[in-house]
């Protein structure tokens, strides 16, 4: 075994995830997005369902998938493309039956995959029972949601209670005729917030994880979660200096985000989760590292690292992407949780659309190979990118709400299209030449097919690499990261073997010298092979390097030597 030097003013060594005894699955598994309504369609609605998802969990399998992860399929007039729950106990008919879904979850066990729902609790539709009764105040509803009577301004006029900003854009309240009140909704005016101040909401909503419990579900992702819950003074939050008041970007959240009540309330979800055996909470979470991390505190499994999406970009440097990761695994070091790695969703633009090809090959290698849990959202294994929507066929609310002018900018439609699997109608998605929204023109060439036929496809780098995620260096070994110059990030890891990699986000080539890193150094024993180099994304495994002093790093190129 090589012995490591480390040099304590340029590497930072990492001991996370060594050799723990008894490590649980979602401490180190490969975590696949499914957006259901857009990854196979199996009754030719043009909508993607259960059924399609069932048909394709070899393609998990094959892509060294250990769970995967269902955004929301219960019953929904799909305003919010099913984030807006209008019953928390049951399957959209568009998905298909609950059969249909207890089919999916015993394929799925017997392919050795987990299955993990979203858990929305923050709000359900305005067309939930809850909220109809809510309206017309039948008890125990009254109070399930968040009412307020609003402000009464001196001339007596009635006004919002606040200058709380939707999520979406525009005020955060609407007025309902029929109980005199506004309700809050941090989302769509279709997604009124539940009120968790109410102990009847919150032993419901304990009910709902239950119930999915019950049906054998290995976990979930909690949806929108520093949204929970509200200050109840309803004081007005600070100004930022934006001038637009229907900008969610005009206020400063201070009552309307990380809340310490919200925290309480995950704490007693995972008692819940712990009346089960081996079942993992993952939170979706934007806010700052401190407030992120706290979930770990609090008794999430982990927290999402959205590091990636929110602090690097196609313009950051080498000491951009370090930082991100040395941040998050310092924490690491404090609250003892897996890391995680989340680089795209179906929030944000596509990751070869954010940081162009290159860019996007080395974060997925970075998520990849990176300690802890990978997490990919569906489509980004085969390197699909945003597809132009027109106003007319946009489904997004806050494409919507931005109106005509501004929805291009506002909607995550783009990111949503539906899965390009071959060439055939409909990139293979469906048989209906109509799809909710249309499959991207490059399917002809970009699809899962044909990149299977490739080398140097997008998917053969994606399959690659996630097949180093069995090597004991990956799975459990630790990390060490350093800059090699202004471009070059380095990184490996290290337990009875060894991989290392060097990311050139420059633009011209780059020499360096790895032998700080690796112990004994004689330059005639060194073999480093080259698996993996992304030279626009040619395939060089099986190239020996001998002089480890002086490596040559091609511009914007990723090289993984094991
Ligand atoms: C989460 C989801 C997003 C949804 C929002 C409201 O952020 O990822 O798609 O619109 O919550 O539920």
């Amino acid at each position: 075994m090589r012995r490591i030097i480390t040099l304590c003013t340029i590497l930072l060594l990492f001991s996370i995830g060594h050799s723990k005894p008894n490590a649980k699955w979602w401490q180190s598994m490969s975590l696949y997005q499914i957006y259901p309504k857009s990854f196979k369609d199996s009754n030719g609605d043009g909508t993607g369902d259960l059924n399609g998802v069932k048909s394709q969990l070899n393609h998990l399998i094959r892509s060294h998938i250990k769970a995967f992860w269902l955004s929301p399929i219960y019953p929904s007039p799909m305003v919010d493309s099913g984030y807006d729950i209008s019953d928390f106990l049951g399957i959209d008919e568009t998905f298909g039956t609950m059969e249909d879904f207890e089919a999916l979850v015993k394929a799925a066990h017997d392919a050795s995959l987990k299955i993990i729902l979203d858990f929305v609790p923050n709000h359900s539709s305005d067309q939930h029972e809850w909220f109809q009764k809510s309206l017309k105040s039948i008890e125990p509803y009254t109070d399930y949601y968040v009412w307020h009577k609003g402000k009464v301004l001196p001339n007596g006029t009635v006004t919002k209670p606040n200058n709380w900003v939707s999520v979406f854009g525009k005020s955060a309240w609407t007025w309902r005729e029929e109980r005199q009140a506004y309700y809050l909704h941090q989302f769509a005016e279709a997604q009124p917030d539940l009120n968790y101040e109410n102990e009847n909401v919150v032993r419901a909503m304990k009910d709902v994880l239950r119930f999915w419990l019950d049906k054998k579900v290995d976990g979930f992702r909690v949806d929108a979660i520093q949204h929970l819950c509200e200050d109840v003074r309803f004081l007005d939050e600070p100004l930022t200096g934006n001038s637009n008041p229907d900008d969610y970007g005009y206020t400063d959240k201070i009552y309307t985000k990380d809340q310490l009540h919200t925290y309480e309330i995950v704490q007693g979800w995972r008692q819940v989760l712990d009346e089960y055996q081996d079942k993992a909470m993952m939170m979706e979470v934007y806010a700052n590292l401190t407030m992120t991390i706290k979930y770990y505190v609090y008794g999430a499994h982990f927290p999402f690292n959205f590091g990636l999406i929110s602090d690097t970009n196609r313009d950051s440097k080498a000491a951009d992407f370090k930082r991100v990761i040395d941040s998050w695994m310092l924490n690491m070091l404090v609250v003892d949780g897996p890391a995680n790695w989340v680089a795209g969703n179906h929030d944000r633009s596509r990751l070869v659309t954010r940081y162009g090809l290159e860019r996007a090959q080395a974060v997925t290698v970075l998520t990849l190979l990176l300690p802890g849990v990978a997490v990919t959202y569906n489509g980004e294994e085969i390197g699909m990118e945003d597809t132009w929507i027109s106003w007319e066929d946009t489904k997004d609310p806050q494409g919507c709400i931005a109106g005509k002018e501004g929805y291009e900018k506002a909607s995550r439609d783009p990111a949503r299209t539906p899965f390009q699997w071959d060439n055939t109608i409909s990139a293979g998605f469906s048989t209906n030449p109509n799809t909710w929204l249309p499959v991207n023109k490059n399917y002809v060439t970009l699809n899962l097919a044909a990149q299977k036929e490739v080398r140097n496809s997008y998917y053969s780098l994606y399959k690659a690499v996630s097949a180093l995620r069995a090597l004991p260096a990956v799975r459990e070994g630790t990390l060490t990261t350093s800059l090699l110059g202004d471009d070059v990030l380095f990184f490996a890891r290290f337990h009875e073997d060894s991989v290392y990699v060097t990311i050139n986000f420059g633009n011209k080539e780059e020499t360096v010298d790895l032998s700080p890193f690796i112990q004994p150094y004689n330059q005639s024993d060194i073999r480093l092979t080259v698996y993996y180099a992304t030279i626009n994304a040619h395939h060089l495994i099986g190239t020996v390097f001998k002089d480890i002093r002086a490596l040559k790093i091609p511009a914007s190129t990723t090289v993984i030597y094991i």
